[in-house]
């Protein structure tokens, strides 16, 4: 073998293990489900054998990366991660490095019943983007299922950073946003002129207004703006780049009630995850119909779940809407 096939070769081994070093670090920082984990290219990996310094990378960039020790993750996730590498090492007839070992130790001995943590989602649309959201640990919980992010707001996330152009510059309202997975991407990466964030459960309001300030008020290109002389429904009010943002108390039920008392003029109304209560559909589309105007659109990620819900919705409804099904 020459000298540039040994250096090609090698080359091709950096990239691969950049590759699943990036992919393993993206996955664990959102905690995907291991179930769903892509361990594929770890497993090619075996035949290449997962080298002590490999390991360590793969620690440092997840267990012991710094945006974990300061917003972690939770226990219970990280000690299955890392339980589940070292048993992917040892199957491909590895040794496993000591800090794997002191990682776990360190991991089992805390408690892991924490009711809320966080999670961070990279997007990469040319550049890439990090939203940290503080979550609780369950789907629902305090009866409201707005307290973590839902599949739909990371497809959605993903299909805005895609289609970028479309809300760049524009007014956008969300519906039942949760705690602002999809609009603190849509803000970072689409540069809106206005991003509403609205839903209605009291303590999805605290945690996603602490939500928009963790992602967006630690910079200097962000500005809080006064909320006093305005209606209660303004929870928050700031400006961060060209994009004003605001989180407002809004129930489905009030919409008209709103627009009668404030203007709200969105270009695009998006949504993700909210099409699973079919009691909900009469307030929900009766509040789409007075927000819908021949000069806007609305796009909404439902992940199907049942056929015959999303079908009620539509029946509801009785007018065209982009459905965008992940
Ligand atoms: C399944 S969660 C989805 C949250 C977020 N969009 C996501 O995908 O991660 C549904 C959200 O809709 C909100 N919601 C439910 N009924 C509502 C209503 N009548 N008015 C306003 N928001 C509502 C809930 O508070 C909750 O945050």
């Amino acid at each position: 073998m020459d000298n540039n096939t040994d250096n090609s070769d090698i080359n091709r081994d950096i990239h691969t293990i950049n590759s699943m070093i990036n992919s393993l670090t993206k996955q664990f920082l959102c905690c995907t489900a291991l179930i769903k984990m892509d361990f594929i290219v770890l497993e090619e990996y075996k035949t290449y054998n997962l080298k002590l310094d490999i390991q360590k990378q793969i620690l440092d960039h997840t267990i012991n990366n710094d945006l974990i020790k300061r917003y972690p993750i939770k226990t219970s996730y990280q000690k299955a991660f890392l339980k589940l590498l070292m048993q992917k090492i040892e199957e491909g007839d590895n040794e496993i490095h000591d800090d794997l070992y002191a990682a776990y130790c360190r991991l089992i001995s805390l408690s892991d019943e924490e009711s809320v943590h966080y999670r961070h989602f990279l997007i990469q649309n040319g550049t890439l983007n990090c939203v940290t959201l503080k979550e609780s640990t369950n789907l629902i919980s305090q009866g409201t299922t707005g307290l973590c992010s839902w599949q739909g707001a990371i497809v959605l996330s993903q299909w805005c950073a895609e289609n970028k152009e479309q809300f760049c510059g524009k007014n956008i309202l969300e519906l039942g946003c949760g705690v602002g997975l999809t609009g603190m991407n849509v803000i970072s990466i689409c540069s809106p002129k206005q991003y509403i964030f609205s839903d209605c459960h009291p303590t999805v309001l605290n945690i996603l207004c602490e939500n928009v300030k963790l992602n967006f008020l630690s910079n200097e290109r962000s500005e809080l703006l006064d909320t006093s002389d305005t209606t209660s429904k303004l929870q928050l009010q700031l400006k961060y780049e060209q994009t004003n943002i605001k989180v407002i108390d809004l129930k489905w039920e009030d919409i008209n009630e709103y627009m009668l008392e404030n203007s709200l003029q969105p270009d695009i109304i998006i949504a993700a995850d909210i099409l699973y209560d079919s009691n909900s559909f009469g307030a929900l589309t009766l509040g789409l119909k007075r927000l819908l105007t021949s000069n806007n659109y609305a796009i909404f990620a439902a992940t199907i779940r049942n056929e015959d819900t999303v079908s009620q919705f539509l029946e509801h409804l009785g007018i065209l809407i982009i459905i965008y099904v992940c």
